[in-house]
């Protein structure tokens, strides 16, 4: 066990687990973060992805110990404060991307990483940063809403 300590939706904290713990669980089990979801387990699907330094992270294959004074951010902390959207999140509900859902945490998480560096993403741009897996396949709607978002 070992104690690590980074910011996590812009406050400190402090974790004692196995240094190899993924992120994943650290976010969902002692913070009960539960908007970011665990998929493959393997950093094919983005299901799980978060903010690290304002990059987007697959964290089921991240391990906790890398996350050390690092600024974490998930789903949760991407608005100023619980009763806002972050943009993003408002034109998703506009477009009615989701359909089953569970995806769609990380393709937010996804969009937002892009679009903070990037506010005129080409189509080109726009596939190759939002390369989480939608069962549904609601890729169209997703390319929509990145568009919208960044006009
Ligand atoms: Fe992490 Fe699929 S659950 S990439």
């Amino acid at each position: 066990m070992a104690e690590i300590a980074f910011t996590l939706n812009g406050r400190e904290q402090r974790v004692d687990v196995e240094p190899d713990t993924p992120l994943l669980w650290v976010v969902r089990e002692q913070f009960e973060l539960t908007g970011t979801k665990f998929g493959c387990g393997k950093g094919l699907c983005g299901a799980c992805t978060v903010h690290m330094d304002g990059y987007a992270i697959r964290s089921c294959s991240f391990p906790v110990s890398a996350a050390a004074g690092r600024d974490i951010r998930t789903i949760e902390g991407i608005s100023p404060d619980i009763t806002q959207l972050h943009p993003v999140q408002q034109v998703w509900l506009e477009n009615s991307v989701p359909q089953c859902g569970y995806c769609q945490s990380g393709q937010i998480m996804a969009a937002v990483a892009l679009l903070e560096r990037n506010n005129n993403p080409s189509d080109e741009e726009i596939n190759s940063a939002m390369s989480n897996i939608c069962r549904c396949g609601t890729y169209p709607r997703i390319r929509t809403a990145v568009k919208q978002a960044a006009s």
